[in-house]
């Protein structure tokens, strides 16, 4: 069984760890609870290891990473579904009315909210998750940085490729590649890393106090964001829930980035 972890781009990731995090699972563990999943990759190894796999993050996209990848079994895309993804118009929906020339070029938003439409025409649960995680990635992968908080200057100069070349030796073409390449190229991928470890594995969306109090798990595994940097991840990815959604999101109050509170998240998870 191979099952690789696909191409996820995920600020924080533990994918070069995840291996040593697993050896690391006491004895006797049978259910893995990993409460802040992010990109997946602790989850993943887990569920390759045979654990039973519990993952939770609070951002809808993050959590559909593990619902397609580690809860999913079995459901892949295949080329009828692509199909569905790709078929229609380009239209003026959500990305284009609140995007435009703000974080894509408008046809680009536009041909995001074709194919976001069509997810929903998908019939499968996992499909859909496994659409949107794909399109995600396109959308990682055309934002300079990999991350949605950048100023349209800014965004324009670094995919303008001679510029980057002039100041970077690098293209990066792949910023300026059509979302529907990126999806393909990425595929079989992701459709290669879904597989049955025998467990019924779930992945939960909800603020880890309220998971940790319904979660039942031998080891829990916590990568909370660490205060410090590169740790605001509803200002690096609330752009993609909100593609998700079609609508705003609210930021979160308990995002373990404020200094000021280090004992907060240690003493709500033990309180005694
Ligand atoms: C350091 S990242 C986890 C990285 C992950 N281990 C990986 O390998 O990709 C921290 C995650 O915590 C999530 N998070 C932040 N506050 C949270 C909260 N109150 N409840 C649940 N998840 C939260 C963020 O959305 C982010 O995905």
């Amino acid at each position: 069984m191979v099952n690789k972890f696909p191409r996820i781009n995920f600020i924080g990731n533990k994918e070069k760890l995840a291996k040593i995090i697993c050896d690391n699972i006491p004895p006797n563990t049978l259910t893995f609870f990993d409460a802040f999943s992010g990109g997946g990759s602790v989850g993943f190894e887990a569920k390759k290891r045979g654990f039973k796999v519990i993952t939770n993050d609070i951002m809808k996209i993050n959590y559909l990473i593990s619902h397609a990848l580690i809860e999913n079994s079995k459901v892949i895309l295949e080329s009828e579904d692509l199909e569905i993804l790709f078929s229609g118009k380009p239209v003026e929906g959500y990305m284009f009315k609140n995007y435009r020339n703000r974080l894509f070029f408008p046809e680009e938003c536009m041909e995001l909210d074709q194919y976001r439409r069509n997810v929903d025409k998908l019939k499968n649960k996992y499909k859909k998750s496994l659409a949107l995680i794909l399109l995600r990635r396109a959308m990682i992968r055309k934002m300079p940085y990999s991350r949605f908080n950048l100023g349209w200057n800014k965004i324009t100069q670094l995919r303008d490729e001679e510029y980057s070349y002039r100041k970077y030796k690098r293209k990066r073409s792949y910023h300026n590649l059509e979302i529907k390449r990126h999806i393909l190229d990425n595929l079989s991928l992701y459709n290669n890393a879904i597989f049955d470890n025998g467990e019924k594995n779930r992945a939960l969306n909800k603020n880890v106090f309220e998971a940790i109090e319904k979660v039942n798990a031998d080891a829990i595994y916590l990568d909370p964001p660490y205060t410090g940097t590169m740790n605001n991840y509803f200002d690096f990815y609330s752009l993609l829930d909100e593609f998700i959604k079609n609508r705003k999101s609210k930021p979160f109050k308990d995002n373990f980035i404020d200094k000021k509170r280090p004992y907060f998240f240690l003493i709500n998870f033990f309180p005694n």
